[in-house]
C-alpha cells in the first residue's frame, strides 16, 4: 500500500518516533511505500509531500519536533480544502490511506474526513494528555519530566531567598501537566482549569508553608481561571484562527500572592520549552508502538479508528470515542493532591 503520514497541531516530543516506526513496520512487514505530507493538512491541500524510504527515518526516535513540519490549517475551512479536493489530491498522490497524528482538533478534522469517505487512522498526540480514549498520549511524559526538572531548580533558588515561587505550565483546558509535575516536585498549591480556587485560599496555603520556614512552590496551568473570573488569561492576543494565545496567569497569580501575603514572589513561565527537545524513553516506546499499531490498523482496513493505550496494551478505539469531550482531571485526583497543599 502507499500510505501518507501527516502531523498537525502543536508539535510534541515523540512525533518523529511514530513516523519512524510506521515507516519501518510498513516497509519491513508489508512492503508498503510511505509518504511524508508536509505541514499537516496544508500539505495535503497543496500536494506538498516527499517519499519516506527507511534511510530518511534513521535515528529519528530520539529527536524532538517533527520532520514533516506542522500547522494548524483546518482541512475543511482552509482554501482548497474539503473532502472533494482532498480525495482528488490523494488520488493524484496515489495514496491509499492516511495516518493522521494529532490532538483533539486534528482528530476531529480526521473524523469528518473519514465520514466523508477518506481512508484514515488516527494517532493521539498532545503534551496536555487531554484526549479521551487513551490512558496516555505521547509527549506528556516528556513535558512532565521537563517541568519537574524546572521546578526542582525553582525550589533551590526559592529556598535560598525565602521566596514564594510560581511556575506557569502548559495545559489549555486541563491540568494534567500541572497536577503531575506539581506532585512530583512537592508543590504546595496546584491550580488547574478544572477547579477554580479563590486566591485567598492559595494565599493561606502559601503563608502556612512560609511560616514553617519553607519556600512555597505554586504550580499554575495556563488555562486556570481564578474564582470569580470567566476566561483564562490570554495576554498575547489571538491566533489567526481566532484561538486565544494563553499565558500570563502566572504573573497574575504572583501579584495576587504578593499583595495578599506580603511574601516576595517570583514567576517563571515554562512555555514551549515543555514541548521541545528529545522525548523521554517512555514516550519513545509509546510513540514507536503507536506508529506500528497504526500501520496494522490500515492493513486490517479498520479506518476511522485511533490507536490507544489501555493500561500497558496498545488497542484501538473509534475516533468518535476519543472525541467525546476532553479528559479532565477528576475530582478525586485533585483531592488526593490537595492533602499535601499548604501546612
Ligand atoms: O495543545 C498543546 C499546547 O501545548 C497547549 O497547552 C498550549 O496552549 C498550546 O499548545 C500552545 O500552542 P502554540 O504552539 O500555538 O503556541
Amino acid at each position: 500500500m502507499r500510505i501518507g503520514i501527516l502531523t498537525s497541531g502543536g508539535d510534541c516530543p515523540g512525533l518523529n518516533a511514530v513516523i519512524r516506526s510506521a515507516v519501518l513496520h510498513g516497509i519491513k512487514s508489508f512492503d508498503d511505500e510511505l509518504v511524508g505530507i508536509r505541514n499537516g493538512w496544508a500539505g495535503l491541500i497543496d500536494k506538498d509531500y516527499f517519499e519516506l524510504p527507511r534511510q530518511v527515518v534513521r535515528g529519528l526516535a530520539r529527536t524532538g519536533g517533527t520532520i514533516l513540519g506542522t500547522s494548524r490549517t483546518h482541512p475543511y475551512n482552509a482554501e482548497g480544502g474539503g473532502p472533494k479536493n482532498i480525495k482528488r489530491n490523494m488520488e493524484e498522490m496515489a495514496l491509499d490511506a492516511l495516518i493522521v497524528i494529532g490532538g483533539e482538533g486534528t482528530l476531529a478534522g480526521a473524523q469528518r474526513l473519514y465520514q466523508d469517505g477518506i481512508n484514515l487512522v488516527g494517532v493521539p498526540k498532545t503534551i496536555d494528555n487531554d484526549l479521551r480514549g487513551t490512558d496516555y498520549t505521547f509527549g506528556f511524559d516528556t513535558a512532565l519530566s521537563i517541568a519537574t526538572d524546572a521546578m526542582d531548580r525553582l525550589r533551590t533558588t526559592g529556598e535560598s531567598h525565602h521566596r514564594c515561587m510560581v511556575a506557569e505550565v502548559m495545559g489549555r483546558h486541563v491540568g494534567w501537566i500541572a497536577l503531575h509535575s506539581g506532585l512530583s516536585a512537592g508543590a504546595h498549591a496546584i491550580l488547574i482549569p478544572e477547579f477554580p480556587t479563590p486566591m485567598e485560599q492559595v494565599s493561606e496555603w502559601v503563608t502556612q508553608v512560609h511560616e514553617r520556614g519553607r519556600s512555597p512552590l505554586v504550580v499554575v496551568a495556563e488555562g486556570f481561571i481564578p474564582e470569580g473570573h470567566t476566561d483564562p488569561v490570554a495576554e498575547a492576543g489571538v491566533e489567526a484562527s481566532g484561538r486565544p494565545r494563553l499565558g500570563g496567569i502566572g504573573e497574575w497569580v504572583t501579584h495576587q500572592i504578593e499583595d495578599l501575603t506580603g511574601i516576595e514572589t517570583r514567576n517563571t513561565v515554562l512555555g514551549h520549552i515543555q514541548r521541545g527537545g528529545a522525548p523521554t524513553g517512555y514516550d519513545r516506546v509509546l510513540s514507536t508502538r503507536f506508529g506500528m499499531a497504526a500501520i496494522d490498523l490500515i492493513h486490517r482496513g479498520h479506518y476511522g479508528r485511533m490507536v490507544s493505550l489501555a493500561g500497558t496494551e496498545i488497542v484501538d478505539v473509534d475516533l468518535d470515542q476519543a472525541l467525546a469531550g476532553l479528559k479532565e482531571v477528576p475530582q478525586q485526583r485533585y483531592d488526593e493532591a490537595k492533602v499535601l497543599f499548604g501546612r
